[in-house]
C-alpha cells in the first residue's frame, strides 16, 4: 500500500488528534507518583481521553486489553497496565497514548523518571529523548526514510546505547498503524523519499545493555532479554513543504 499524502484539511484534523493525545499524555504523566498502580494510569487515560471527546485507539487493537501501554524499567514497549503493578521510587516508566478524534489518530509517548532512578536508567532515558529529536531533525521533503533511523542509531552508538530493531515507527492517519514502517536504525540514503503531507511516528526504543528482546507469554509485553533498562519517546510528525511539524508537541500550561 502506498504512503498516504494528507491534504491541508486532513493535516488540520491530524493536528487536532495529535493535540488531544499530547494533552492526555501530559495530564496523566503529571499524576505519576510512587505507590500508584499502572491500572490507575489506564483509568486516567480513559477518563481524560473521553473528556476531550476522543477514543483511546489502542483499546481492543488486535485484542490489546487496555487504553494505554505502560512500560516500566526493563519493559521495552507494549506493557499492559495492571492493578498488581505498582510504580516505585527510582523507576522509569513509558506511557504511550494514542487517541482517535474525528477519524484521525495521534500517537505519542514519554518515559517518566520517578524520583531519582540510577545513572544507567537516567542515561538511557536521555539518549531515547535525544534519539527522537535526532530523528525529527532528519525529516524534510526529499530526505529518505532511512536517514531518520540512521540519525537515531548514530546518536545511540555515540552514547554507548543500542537501538531495538524488532519494532519501529509507522505511518498514521485514518488508521493508527499504516505504511511505511519507520526503522530506528540505518542505513541512511535508502527507503522512500519523504514528501509533504506524509504523517508518521518516530518512537525509538533504546537500551543500555544488549538490544535483544523477548515477548512475554501475554503476547504483548516486550522486555530486554538481559533485564537492562529501556526507554522510549514518541511523536507523530508531518512532513511539510520545508521540513517537519511535530503534531504531538506538549505545550506548557495549555493542558485543557
Ligand atoms: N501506541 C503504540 C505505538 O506506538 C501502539 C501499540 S499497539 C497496542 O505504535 F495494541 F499495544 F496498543
Ligand atoms: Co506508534
Ligand atoms: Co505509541
Amino acid at each position: 500500500m502506498a504512503i498516504v499524502l494528507h491534504d491541508p484539511d486532513e493535516l488540520e484534523a491530524m493536528r487536532r488528534a495529535g493535540r488531544v493525545a499530547a494533552q492526555t499524555l501530559a495530564a496523566v504523566a503529571a499524576r505519576i507518583r510512587p505507590g500508584i498502580t499502572t491500572a490507575e494510569i489506564d483509568a486516567w487515560v480513559r477518563e481524560d481521553t473521553a473528556a476531550r471527546g476522543a477514543r483511546p485507539s489502542q483499546l481492543g487493537y488486535k485484542g490489546f486489553p487496555a487504553a494505554v501501554c505502560t512500560s516500566r524499567n526493563h519493559v521495552v514497549c507494549h506493557g499492559i497496565p495492571s492493578p498488581h503493578e505498582r510504580v516505585e521510587e527510582g523507576d522509569i516508566i513509558n506511557v504511550d497514548v494514542t487517541s482517535e478524534l474525528d477519524g484521525f489518530h495521534g500517537d505519542t509517548s514519554i518515559t517518566v523518571c520517578v524520583g531519582s532512578p540510577g545513572p544507567r536508567a537516567r542515561h538511557v532515558v536521555e539518549v531515547a529523548r535525544r534519539g527522537l529529536a535526532a530523528g525529527i531533525a532528519a525529516v524534510r521533503p526529499g530526505a529518505r526514510l532511512g536517514d531518520v533511523g540512521a540519525a537515531i542509531e548514530a546518536l545511540a552508538r555515540r552514547e554507548g546505547c543500542s537501538v531495538v530493531r524488532e519494532f519501529g515507527g509507522h505511518g498514521i492517519g485514518r488508521r493508527m498503524h499504516m505504511p511505511p514502517h519507520v526503522a530506528h536504525h540505518g542505513p541512511g540514503g535508502r527507503g522512500p523519499r519523504l514528501r509533504a503531507g506524509m504523517t508518521f511516528t518516530i518512537e525509538p526504543m533504546i537500551t543500555i545493555g544488549d538490544p535483544e528482546i523477548r515477548v512475554l507469554a501475554d503476547g504483548w509485553t516486550a522486555v530486554t532479554a538481559d533485564g537492562s533498562p529501556s526507554a522510549q519517546f514518541e511523536h507523530t510528525v508531518a512532513v511539510t513543504a520545508d521540513g517537519c511539524e511535530v503534531l504531538t508537541e506538549r505545550v506548557a500550561g495549555s493542558n485543557s
